[in-house]
């Protein structure tokens, strides 16, 4: 099979230029254009990173343009905890020649989708506020994806920023119910699988002892940005860093690493303590109510079409291992 061309939608973030530079190596996918969002950073460093990770893995040439520098009708929340401040956990980035091209990221993925019309695939992993000013630009624009793989939400699992809500449905949840309703066939890669995906720390630390001195600039890069990353995560609590997005690329480029069921989700956007929850319908049934006058009643069943893919499981050391021999993280 030919290389899948791809976009990648990124508020990069380390895993996000983790995912990038999976894609990048991996010879299943050909990146066409990288779209920017903010959300684990503001839109400039967002901006910044990108040219500077695309600069590390020699790929100064694939097209970045800048979208949205806020969601839609919400307040931004960055995550510099994670992240760094930089959002890149403060390694330093190599001089770039690379610059933002003139097309806003909406724009551009409605032009490749129509270029592209049947083949193109978007990877999202950052909030959807892009990808759902796309679908409005363009209403044709999620019908003609190949497939939309989306790294957000939680079908089964608490949420990583409020018990009900995983980060990037969080900061946009409008975007994201726009996008579950808009027709695209998603792949919805998330907390479920994501938290499966450990780097974990033990493998990071065989690394500590032969990386620094050796391996290309790629691994080398790698290797620094996932340091912030999983001080962090081990802080939060867990025993290794989740790789949610780069799970999201290989979820593309092998789709045989997960296995998901169709099913219906919709995205909270009025709760209180529930925004940004996505709430996947894993039963396939909802009563039917019908108005009595001063109450409803309870009159039958139905069965709400799926609109997604939900992965559901992940082949862990797999995809442990792909993610390491593509980006050269090998101990001796
Ligand atoms: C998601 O939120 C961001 O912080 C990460 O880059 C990832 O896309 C995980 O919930
Ligand atoms: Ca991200």
């Amino acid at each position: 099979m030919s290389a899948l061309p791809t976009v990648l939608d990124v508020d990069t973030g380390i895993d996000d230029a983790l995912a990038l530079l999976l894609a990048l190596r991996s010879p299943e996918l050909r990146v066409v254009a990288v779209t920017c969002v903010a959300g684990n950073v503001t839109l400039d460093r967002v901006l910044r990173n990108t040219l500077g990770v695309l600069t590390v893995a020699g790929a100064e040439e694939v097209a970045v343009a800048a979208g949205a520098d806020r969601p839609l009708v919400r307040r931004l929340t960055t995550a510099t905890f994670f992240h760094g401040v930089d959002g890149i956990g403060g390694v330093p980035l190599p001089d770039t020649g690379a610059r933002v091209v003139d097309e806003p990221a909406a724009a551009l993925l409605c032009r490749m989708a129509r270029e592209h019309a049947g083949e193109l695939n978007l990877v999202a992993v950052g909030p959807l506020t892009n990808v759902a000013l796309a679908c409005r630009l363009d209403a044709g624009f999620p019908r003609r994806l190949r497939r939309l793989v989306v790294m957000g939400g939680a079908a089964g699992v608490a949420g990583n920023v409020t018990p009900a809500a995983e980060a990037n449905f969080f900061n946009d949840p409008e975007a994201a119910a726009v996008v579950f309703q808009s027709g695209a066939a998603v792949t919805m890669v998330g907390l479920d699988v994501t938290l499966r995906a450990l780097f974990e720390a033990k493998r990071y630390r065989l690394l500590r002892d032969v990386l620094p001195g050796r391996g290309d600039a790629v691994a080398r890069f790698a290797y620094g940005i996932m340091e912030r990353y999983l001080e962090a995560d081990l802080a939060a609590g867990l025993e290794g860093s989740p790789l949610h997005d780069p799970l999201a690329v290989a979820a593309l480029a092998q789709p045989s690493l997960i296995r998901s069921r169709p099913l219906h989700v919709a995205v909270e956007t009025e709760g209180r303590l529930t925004a940004g929850q996505s709430v996947v319908n894993l039963a396939g049934v909802v009563e039917r109510l019908e108005s009595r006058g001063d109450h409803d009643d309870v009159v039958g069943l139905t069965h709400p079409a799926p609109n997604c893919e939900v992965a559901l499981e992940v082949e862990t050391a797999p995809f442990i291992d792909l993610f390491c021999t593509r980006l050269g993280l090998l101990p001796d």
